[in-house]
């Protein structure tokens, strides 16, 4: 057997270098204590690139904007559930939506809702969003459900745009849900569960970096659903990217973060509207 090349540890210095470029570019701040999990993720890149030390590496990702893209799928963290924090589609399903339905069939707004799953990863997010707001707008009744899922990962982006689960994920999925909206695979699709092609027709999927200063994105969203990304920013970064999105917040739309999250530490202007849920506040006073 042929031993794969031994990979010199990655060194304090090395991983400095990383941490800076890994900050710069997504926004990510790695604390010392990850030093063994970003060597962890990144050795398996390296062996694929026939390199056997992380100062090489770190000149290739310096000078190539695909190895970067590469970089930062190995180092991204993609955990997810359908209906992951079920409080916040209660708060959605009993709160909010009955009063946008109401509003949308008197003629008082258009029928149209829009929106935006921020850090998507492999899409459990927007698909429980769309299964959601498909059973609440149904396009039988004239409305029309627009979702913008994005994430920084190439590589759950192309996951998420499959469609495709491991059929345990069906657990996650309340009845009501799963029978109207998920296909059991047969045959060579035994054992996993596909998106009905009405769910995958309200999602587009796009690369978008939250850590960018303009997003390339002209719409503004009646939900946006920013939840258990900010974790990984820091104060600086947190801040700008919440600002960021309140640009795109329509003047009655919500900001969606994981329960875990907070606005704390951050200058802002929002207020509070439900669990972990923020909307523009009335008086647009920074708060902090
Ligand atoms: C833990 S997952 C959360 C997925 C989903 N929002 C949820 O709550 O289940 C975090 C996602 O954020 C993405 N991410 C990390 N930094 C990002 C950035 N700067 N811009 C966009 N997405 C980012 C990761 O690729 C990952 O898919």
């Amino acid at each position: 057997m042929i031993e794969p090349n031994a990979i010199r540890p990655l060194s304090d210095r090395e991983f400095r270098s990383l941490q800076e470029l890994i900050y710069r570019e997504a926004g990510i701040h790695l604390s010392e204590a990850k030093k063994a999990l970003v060597s962890g993720r990144l050795t398996r890149r390296l062996r694929a690139l026939g390199l056997d030390n992380f100062k090489d590496y770190y000149e290739q990702v310096e000078a190539s904007v695909d190895e970067r893209t590469a970089m930062l799928d190995c180092i991204s963290t993609n955990e997810t559930r359908f209906f992951r924090e079920p409080k916040q589609f209660d708060f959605l399903e009993a709160t909010v939506l009955p009063h946008w339905r109401a509003l949308g069939d008197s003629g008082t707004i258009p029928k149209k809702i829009r929106v935006w799953s921020a850090a998507c990863s492999s899409g459990e997010e927007p698909y429980t969003l769309a299964m959601v707001l498909g059973t609440h707008f149904p396009d039988s009744d004239g409305w029309s459900v627009e979702i913008l899922a994005s994430d920084l990962s190439t590589r759950v982006l192309s996951a998420a745009r499959e469609g495709v689960w491991p059929i345990e994920r069906s657990n996650d999925i309340p009845e009501r849900f799963r029978k109207a909206w998920m296909l059991r695979g047969i045959r060579a699709e035994e054992g996993r569960m596909r998106a009905h092609p009405r769910l995958k027709s309200m999602i587009e999927f796009r690369r978008i970096n939250l850590n960018d200063r303009n997003y390339a994105i002209r719409d503004s969203f009646d939900l946006i659903f920013c939840r258990n990304v900010l974790i990984y920013f820091n104060r600086e970064s947190k801040t700008d990217v919440i600002n960021r999105l309140t640009q795109h917040l329509s003047p009655t739309g919500l900001l969606f973060l994981g329960h875990a999250e907070s606005l704390t530490g951050t200058t802002h202007t929002l207020e509070h509207a439900g669990p972990t849920v923020y909307r523009r506040s009335q008086r647009q006073q920074p708060s902090q």
